[in-house]
């Protein structure tokens, strides 16, 4: 596996290459961006992976400081799935008029409205940051093919509108969810849990399940239902950012007339926020 730093190396390495499946990362992987990696290598000849944690999509007060970075191990991970190329470029490389302290993108991606709401609420910017730095990634590496976690399924859809609305020729394929034993879905951010807040952490998913089996035995009174559910995890601590049940196509909130639905949940255990989803046929 070839470890390139540099735009200008990436593009004269794949110049000849047509065949290119692509997985973008902020690093400190594990089995879930591991599942990427192999489903990326069933669609194409070249799988190149990113590791870069972009500024852009972080708040003020969030952990872009101390979001981990692990570059030793993971490209010992990306060299075992396959992975022929991890693109690994510095700040500066993604935004040139980076001073040192600020990034000075004066153009950037507008998401679409849907990314004010769910985590696009309580992270305003967040998505157009993502959206931002996946374009240029396009850019840089024109896979024919790109592979995203269903795990942030508000971020696949922002992604698939990005590449709808700029007419990108890019196939974006959205990976299932790796979970841990406990349902845990596997998340660099698990990382800050203590041991038995890890334990605690496995409600988030019980409690999407415990959702998605009322509404499959006929529930449709959606916001009792994901009223109850919060009311149930803010009492075992959790502080609720949201739930909600939303078409799985469109992402707005789910009518009893729409059949593929998503439930998402966003909660801070601790100083942690955690995210998970499961999508799923009504009936
Ligand atoms: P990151 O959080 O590193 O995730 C990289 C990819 O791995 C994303 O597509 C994410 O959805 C996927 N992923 C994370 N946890 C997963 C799990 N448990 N199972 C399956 N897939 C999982 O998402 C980002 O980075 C960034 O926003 C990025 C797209 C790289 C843009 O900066």
């Amino acid at each position: 596996m070839q470890r390139i730093y540099t735009a200008d190396q990436l593009r004269n390495t794949l110049k000849a290459q047509h065949s290119i499946a692509f997985v973008p990362t902020m690093g400190n992987l594990h089995d879930g961006h591991i599942a990427l990696v192999s489903l990326a290598k069933q669609h194409a000849k070249c799988v190149v992976a990113s590791i870069f944690v972009n500024p852009l999509q972080f708040g003020p007060n969030e952990d872009f400081a101390s979001y981990p970075r692990t570059l030793e191990a993971d490209c010992k991970r990306l060299e075992e799935a396959g992975a022929d190329i991890v693109f690994i470029p510095s700040v500066t490389e993604m935004y040139p008029d980076f001073d040192g302290q600020q990034l000075n993108q004066s153009m950037t991606i507008s998401a679409p409205p849907i990314a004010t709401e769910l985590c696009g609420a309580s992270r305003p910017g967040h998505f157009s940051g993502v959206a931002t730095v996946v374009m240029k990634l396009f850019n840089l590496v024109m896979p024919q093919v790109a592979v995203f976690g269903k795990k942030d399924f508000q971020q696949v859809f922002v992604i698939k509108e990005l590449v709808r609305q700029f007419n990108l020729p890019i196939q974006i394929i959205a990976g299932d969810t790796v979970r841990e034993t406990s349902g845990l879905a596997m998340s660099s951010r698990n990382g800050y849990l203590t041991p038995a807040q890890k334990a605690e952490a496995a409600q988030l998913h019980q409690c999407l399940v415990s959702i998605v089996n009322q509404i499959q035995q006929g529930n449709i009174n959606f916001a009792g239902l994901t009223q109850s559910a919060a009311q149930t995890l803010t009492q075992k601590g959790w502080l609720v950012d949201y739930i909600s049940v939303r078409a799985a196509d469109t992402l707005l909130p789910a009518t009893n007339q729409d059949k593929q639905l998503v439930v998402l949940i966003a909660a801070k255990l601790g100083n942690t926020r955690l995210i998970d989803n499961i999508d799923f046929c009504a009936k």
